[in-house]
């Protein structure tokens, strides 16, 4: 016997080249994996026979879980201040040059106690969960001394074992250069290198490194070393990349085999053929983009042609974009990238699932994770279309399903399977 088996349901199920549409399907758990996904009238017996839970999706979608694979979740204080600043003429890296931008969050983070920074990270991962988000990334970079990466990374963890979601902990030792290191980046570079990423990963909070290379970050030869630092170390590397001018860092990323380039906005095509030969994948952060009034849009037609799989994520962060909502992230790819619907479903599932190096979520398939959302609507476009609304009624997390209608037990239409209109955005 199966554990569960929702039936009367759609699937968008991400498997092979489009989105893998099933209507009128069924999909089965068992032990923390998918056992079937496809057409009803395919399941070996009736539901009654095959499982002993059995959800009556009523019509609605299932995707596979949201993967949010960009973000800085964890960080002290916030920047309102700077936005003004930015609405009154200021630029991002006028801030960042006067003392201002990342390194203001990280004096808020260092004065910081570890469970001040976990209870203000929590209910922003909590409303990315209520999306249907069951996977995401999270970096450190707002220490920049190894006592604050550390407590930031071990923030991380404590998330994802209270919270039960997958997490990737990606260490950003080298995203800006800390004032008691000023006009010594090199010397920084060996702290971060020859310290804190074998001590961290020796406490083992880290599964992947990160750089921010650019003229406000560091040089492409210094985030080299950085990288051969993380080869040695066997981790796997992902770069801020090309997000204010052209730094050549996604062939550099490619070279070291990343995982991902984030940013891109003044890609060139040799970084986009570095990257399609090297399986790296292309992570556009559309928040950051309208944020910071960017005008300078990715090369979306460059990446279909040399076929880089493009991911979405939130960038959540305190500075460039402060965005709390993946589904937001799909409505802004669409309308400032000219993504299509489709594909921004893509990039915030299997996608972004290779963006974190992980080949057991992201496609509703026998074999991976039970990680999926139900959706209450008519088509799987509108998770693109409308923006502001949540229409997510529940989600599996590796099996463990959380019914978002169920949880609000005052409301007596609920059932055992239902998703109550009226309950079903109350959280
Ligand atoms: O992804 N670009 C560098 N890092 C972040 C911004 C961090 C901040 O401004 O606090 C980003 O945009
Ligand atoms: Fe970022």
């Amino acid at each position: 016997m199966w554990d569960s088996i929702w039936i009367n349901a759609n699937l968008v199920t991400m498997d092979g080249e489009g989105s893998g549409i099933v209507q009128n399907a069924a999909l089965a758990v068992e032990k923390g994996r998918i056992v079937f996904a496809g057409a009803q009238d395919d399941l070996p017996d009736h539901p009654e026979a095959l499982a002993r839970t059995i959800h009556d999706a009523r019509g609605q979608w299932i995707t596979p879980g949201l993967i949010d694979c960009h973000t800085h979740l964890v960080w002290g204080g916030n920047r309102a201040r700077e936005f003004e600043m930015r609405l009154n003429g200021a630029t991002y890296e006028d801030i960042a040059k006067a003392g201002g931008g990342i390194l203001s969050t990280v004096k808020a983070t260092r004065d910081a106690s570890e469970d001040t920074l976990f209870n203000a990270a929590l209910p922003r991962l909590q409303n990315l969960m209520r999306e249907g988000v069951t996977a995401i990334e999270i970096k450190s970079g707002y220490g920049l001394d190894t006592e604050t990466e550390r407590k930031m990374l071990r923030v991380a963890t404590r998330l994802r074992d209270e919270a039960g979601i997958t997490i990737q902990r990606t260490f950003l030792g080298a995203h800006a250069l800390p004032p008691e290191y000023k006009d010594r980046a090199d010397d920084y570079i060996d702290l971060v290198c020859n310290e804190m990423m074998p001590a961290l990963q020796k406490e083992n909070l880290v599964d992947a490194v990160d750089v921010f290379c650019e003229t406000i970050g560091f040089s492409p030869a210094q985030t080299e070393r950085v990288f051969q630092k993380a080869q040695a170390l066997g981790l796997p590397v992902k770069l801020h990349a090309e997000q204010l001018s052209n730094q050549h860092g996604a062939s550099l990323t490619a070279r070291y085999k990343g995982l991902s380039a984030d940013h891109l906005e003044h890609l060139d095509e040799d970084g986009i053929k570095a990257m399609a030969k090297a399986g790296t994948v292309a992570v556009l952060l559309p928040g950051a983009f309208y944020f910071l009034r960017e005008t300078k849009v990715p090369p979306i037609d460059l990446l279909r042609k040399h076929r880089v799989p493009i991911a979405l994520a939130t960038d959540m962060n305190p500075g460039s974009s402060p965005a709390h909502s993946l589904l937001l992230m799909l409505n802004m790819a669409c309308t400032f990238f000219r993504m299509t619907p489709e594909e921004t479903l893509a990039g915030v599932t299997k996608n972004a699932a290779k963006a974190l190096g992980k080949s057991n979520t992201g496609i509703l398939k026998p074999g991976y994770r039970a990680d999926f959302a139900l959706w209450d609507i008519q088509e799987p476009a509108e998770l693109s279309y409308r923006f502001g609304f949540n229409p997510c009624t529940g989600v599996s997390q590796g099996g463990k399903f959380r019914d978002f209608a169920l949880s609000r037990k005052a409301d007596s239409t609920a059932s055992r399977t239902g998703f109550s209109p009226a309950a079903r955005n109350s959280l």
